[in-house]
């Protein structure tokens, strides 16, 4: 960017353009409308309507009929596309995640009555394994070790039931090699060649997502008879690399990627903008559970002004370069924006 040379003080006051709301909203770069925000959400099969989670309070999960409802409501405040998370029931977890492939499971019928429900509003899944696996991982074990490929095969499978029940964006946040152009090439071979793919392409193994682990009951990581491992540090990125984030996104935009992630969200803007300025395509953030669980916490102390900490969080990723941000706090971000 170029600069037009600076008038010396006292003729330049940078001052003079904020001195009432008028003309700071007059001068503003970036402005944060609904149209910017993805509605996260977690769904489940229980008979309440909504299941608290003590580590996000104000976002609990939704009953197959909330989610619904939660559609219309996105409809209504301008919302355009929700994101669904499963919380499964312990007894439908297996080693191998089969449940993931379910038709009839409980992210396929969300889907469907998410569609029903508000065809207007687009509905992004998650493609991973992690809710319907016994220990928590995203991946299949194998004497100790997440495996690759055989991963990859379960996706696919998962992927398409998805792409099946009405899912218009599939989101692999697996982190396995090679996912992308094998769900690219699953969707064309079964004539779903319109299903986008936003993949999460620079996803890091982070502490923030300990509420969501909460949330979908998958806290159990390390767990099992093969000394699984306690982390995802194999498979999901170092926090302490930016270039990786370079190549992992050129390699899902080779393989059919059509938008991209970077998560988390506020800790890695550095990287959102880099992706963002190096391949200008829509570059998404996902501000997780624990970017949500940290506002709110401190909120609850009183320590920070709720609603406007909420949206300067939401602002700086519009700043950064997000095309959209995947947010818990969507709904009340939108009645906020009016
Ligand atoms: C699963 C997945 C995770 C999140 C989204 N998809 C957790 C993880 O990778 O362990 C985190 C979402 C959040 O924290 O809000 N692959």
């Amino acid at each position: 960017m170029s600069t037009a040379p600076l008038a010396p003080y006292p003729a330049l006051r940078l001052r003079r353009l904020r001195q009432a709301e008028w003309i700071r909203g007059l001068v503003r770069e970036t402005v944060l409308t609904p149209a910017d925000l993805i509605w996260s959400l977690v769904v489940h099969d229980g008979a309440d309507d909504e299941l608290p989670v003590a580590s996000m309070p104000g976002a609990p999960r939704l009953s197959v009929r909330r989610a619904a409802e939660a559609a219309r409501r996105a409809r209504a405040l301008g919302i355009p596309c929700i994101a669904v998370f499963p919380f499964i029931d312990g007894a439908r977890k297996d080693a191998t995640g089969s449940s993931a492939a379910d038709p009839d499971g409980l992210v396929c019928r969300a889907v469907k009555a998410m569609k029903d429900a508000a065809p207007e509003v687009g509905v992004l899944c998650d493609v991973a394994l992690d809710p319907f696996t016994d220990h928590g991982h995203d991946g299949l074990i194998h004497r100790g070790r997440i495996t690759n490929d055989p991963t990859v095969e379960r996706l696919v499978e998962q992927a398409l039931v998805q792409a099946q029940a009405g899912c218009d964006i599939l989101a692999p946040s697996d982190m396995m090699d090679g996912r992308v152009g094998a769900l690219r090439g699953a969707l064309e071979a079964a004539g779903l060649q319109d299903v986008m793919i936003m993949s999460y392409a620079a996803k890091y193994a982070s502490a923030f997502y300990g509420p969501y682990r909460e949330a979908i009951g998958s806290g159990t990581l390390g767990a099992g008879p093969d000394a699984n491992p306690a982390d995802k540090k194999t498979y999901q990125m170092d926090p302490g690399n930016s270039d990786e984030a370079l190549r992992e996104v050129a390699l899902d935009i080779a393989e059919g990627a059509d938008m991209v992630m970077v998560k988390p969200g506020m800790p890695y803007l550095d990287i959102l903008r880099r992706v963002h300025e190096a391949f200008a395509l829509p570059t998404f953030a996902f501000q997780v559970s624990g970017e949500y669980a940290m506002i709110m916490a401190a909120a609850g102390h009183g320590w920070i002004a709720e609603d406007r900490a909420i949206l300067e969080s939401l602002q700086a990723f519009k700043r950064a370069g997000a095309a959209g941000t995947l947010t818990y706090f969507a709904p009340r971000v939108a009645e906020m924006l009016g």
